[in-house]
């Protein structure tokens, strides 16, 4: 074979190799779902905030036309909660009292031959409450904070007294509101008994989680569980919890003896499946006139529902942030009537980096220095607390690489100078940051007598890409033509893999597939190594290349075989192995990497020489805003991102298009509003605005810095990394722009119309 050809496809940018399926409307997501017998359901919610079910008079639901069941908390059985799992709590069981916690929460579950008979006969059900008085503020005498393991409170050095020596200071105090997560496709499950055995297509980022989650909550054994999701339509977090309608429509499936299906409506998304709690932070910041920064402070104080824990990192990147010798953070959560909050994009992180980076940007107004000037200057080299070198940190690069592709260098610093015709132009920058994060993860392989290989772990695909760039890994690592693999996923009978979330998949599921193609080569090569009849006898993983569907001695393009002529002349249908990931920082001997078809030895810094780093990103946002309305928009916006090994650059860059048209939704419009009374008032995408197409302008990736060397693969997480440190760039922009800080998010009209310019 003289035209050999040797992938190296990771790095290329590629269209989604489930694309087309997506757009022929081929691809099934959970709520496409149906089969013989089905039997749907339809969710009745508390009217009320506060209180408990007095009565419920179900008669009427259970008379109407096709209802087979009504279910309330008078007739559930004991739920247990599921256990706590590497991302933390799940939320309580539901219909466990009469007790009503918020508004929207599930009272009723009814269950018919059809939907429409479903919605009808829950009409049906009436509710007497008993009202009490929600908890509506922060402020409320009555509530609690609530003080959990998943946010300890952090201190470096002394703040008190190095925010009193300072020679400047900025203490303000930074608000956000409560967003909700919105994917496209409403959340659904439909859950069928077989006996014991339960099979459960569920809208989750996480089906070994979900299916843990299940068995213990109607203990049974696990091994009994299989949750299904080759397709998620959005999550941006609200995935990642079972929430309340999962095990209700299981339960519906066992009282009903029918397969069960339900599908939440777009009101039901609002209260159900979880949002991003509301935040009031504030923080102080003491550094020297010359632009050094002393002492930050980041105390946060977010919501929480009455019920349950949530781990919410708002102060988690603070401590690392910055090379400041004196830094503490505390957050706590409080008490309130609201449903359940669950994780949304960057959870957290994107609100913490809202205030520290807003609160950085008035540093450098206070100090009359350049904000890229100060963060250069205050740059974090090595880890705050370690003090050992980072594993890898272009941070530096996307502030230059960034500055100079968006001409900051045209920037008149004095707030309100520039204009553009009659709007007012404004430019801001702020820094990004996620941490690094791997879970472990598993993967198994095989290559087919036809050629083909088929790789697959229980991950999902919640839209970044796994299905395309495991794809890739996989077809570079093998050796065998992209259109000939087929990348498996969303299946808990597959190997364990993590939630998509915490922008951890890529790196687990990848080193995972990586790890894994590689041991099935090295079987390849085990089979025929001592092979008379192969021309790859004596083969050593180290001398070969694979390439074409198959293996060649590297530099002997002559002695080649294809893996289907090894498998039929052995009388194998396929070869298949395991494999799983190593811990970032953990190699053994016989690691190795795939670079253009060849295997070389890997081996990671030693344990303890370097700091796992995460991804960064630099923002550079140029907003104009209209002086009379007080409307803002967005005009460009430049990312310089450094998030290590790039697989595919489309489908990377479109993940930090979207944290940044997410961030843009954050800063200027998204907002999850309840009435005086606790009732939620956003309940469609009328009135919960996010950002469009129009908004979103124009918007350049830069994609900056090295592959991490803590693990074989280099990477580092995209999903959340641009929507942390955005808003900031946004609101720091509008500073610039008008003269008018805001402090709140979002930055709405009326906030600009209600505090006038003061430059
Ligand atoms: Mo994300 S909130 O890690 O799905």
């Amino acid at each position: 074979m003289s035209t050999a050809t040797i992938a190296d496809i990771v790095g290329t940018a590629r269209d989604r190799v489930d694309g087309r399926l997506k757009v022929m409307g081929a691809a099934t997501y959970p709520i496409d779902v149906t089969l013989p017998g089905l039997a749907h359901a339809a969710l009745v919610q508390s009217t009320i905030i506060s209180g408990r079910i007095r009565d419920i008079a179900v008669d009427a639901a259970e008379r109407a036309p096709g209802v087979l069941a009504v279910i309330t908390h008078l007739n559930t059985p004991p739920l247990a909660l599921a256990p706590v799992t590497a991302i933390g709590p799940q939320p309580l069981p539901p219909f466990q009292s009469d007790a009503v916690l918020h508004y929207g929460q599930h009272v009723a579950m009814v269950v018919a031959e059809t939907r429409e008979q479903a919605n009808a006969a829950a009409t049906l059900v009436d509710v007497a409450y008993e009202r009490d008085t929600p908890l509506l503020s922060f402020d409320d005498p009555r509530t609690s904070p609530v003080f959990h393991p998943w946010t300890p409170d952090y201190d470096r050095g002394n703040v008190r007294g190095a925010l009193a020596a300072a020679d400047v200071q900025v203490n303000e105090t930074y608000t956000t509101a409560e967003n909700t997560n919105n994917p496209i496709g409403l959340f659904a499950t439909v859950a069928i008994w077989n006996g014991d055995a339960l099979t459960v297509h569920d809208t989750t980022q996480n089906p070994h989680g979900a299916r843990d989650a299940l068995a213990a909550t109607f203990g049974i054994d696990p091994a009994g569980v299989r949750v299904l999701v080759p397709f998620v339509g959005g999550g941006f977090g609200a995935g990642l919890r079972v929430w309340p309608h999962v095990p209700l429509a299981v339960l519906a499936a066992r009282i009903t003896k029918r397969p069960v299906k339900v599908v939440l409506t777009r009101a039901q998304m609002f209260t159900s499946v979880g949002h991003r709690p509301n935040t009031i932070q504030q923080l102080s910041i003491g550094a020297s006139r010359d632009g050094q920064l002393a002492a930050i402070e980041h105390v946060s104080r977010s919501s929480i529902g009455m019920e349950g824990e949530l781990i919410n990192l708002i102060t988690y990147g603070t401590p690392h942030a910055y090379a400041c010798p004196n830094v503490s953070t505390r957050a706590t959560q409080i008490r309130q009537s609201i449903p359940t909050p669950g994780w949304m994009r960057a959870p957290g992180e994107a609100e913490g980096s809202f205030a520290l980076e807003s609160a950085i940007d008035e540093l450098c107004y206070a100090l009359g220095i350049d904000p890229i000037e100060l963060r250069v200057k205050n740059h974090a080299h090595v880890h705050p607390d370690s003090g050992l070198p980072w594993s890898s940190n272009a941070l530096l690069d996307c502030y230059r690489q960034g500055a100079e592709r968006f001409g900051w260098s045209a920037r008149n610093p004095e707030p309100r100078s520039m204009r553009n015709g009659g709007h007012l132009v404004g430019y801001g920058i702020a820094r990004g940051a996620l941490g690094a994060y791997q879970p472990p993860c598993k993967a198994i392989a095989s290559i087919r007598r036809d050629g083909t290989a088929f790789v697959r772990s229980g991950a999902t695909d919640i839209g970044p890409g796994p299905y395309t760039v495991m794809t890739m890994l996989a077809a570079d690592c093998l050796g065998v033509p992209i259109d000939r693999v087929r990348f498996g996923l969303g299946d808990s009978a597959m190997p364990k893999a993590p939630q998509e979330g915490g922008s951890g998949l890529t790196g687990a599921l990848g080193n995972a597939v990586h790890a894994t193609c590689v041991s099935l080569v090295r079987a390849f090569v085990n089979l025929v190594r001592e092979d008379e009849r192969s021309p790859l006898k004596g083969c050593r993983l180290e001398g070969i290349t694979v390439r074409d569907g198959g293996i060649q001695i590297t530099g002997e393009p002559a002695r080649f075989e294809t893996y289907a002529d090894m498998l039929t002349r052995h009388s194998l249908d396929e070869l298949t192995v395991e494999g799983e990931s190593a811990p970032p920082g953990e190699t053994s001997s016989a690691t190795m990497i795939v670079q253009a078809g060849r295997f070389i030895p890997y081996t990671t810094p030693s344990t303890g020489t370097r700091a796992h780093a995460g991804a960064y990103a630099a923002h550079f946002v140029e907003v104009h805003v209209e002086p009379d309305l007080g409307t803002i928009r967005v005009a460009r916006v430049v990312s310089a991102v450094d998030a290590g090994r790039i697989l595919n650059p489309k489908t990377a860059r479109s993940q930090i298009i979207g944290g940044i048209a997410m961030g843009i939704g954050m800063a200027l419009l998204e907002e999850t509003v309840s009435d005086r009374t606790g009732r939620l008032v956003t309940t469609s995408l009328a009135e919960y605005v996010v950002a469009v197409n129009a908004d979103v302008r124009d918007v350049v990736v830069l994609f900056i810095g090295e592959p991490d060397s803590m693990t074989p693969l280099g990477t580092k997480g995209v999903g959340e990394l641009a929507i942390t440190g955005i808003a900031a760039a946004i609101a720091n922009a509008v500073y610039h722009a008008t003269g008018t800080r805001i402090r709140s998010l979002p930055i709405s009209i009326e906030k600009m119309l209600g505090q006038p310019a003061t430059a």
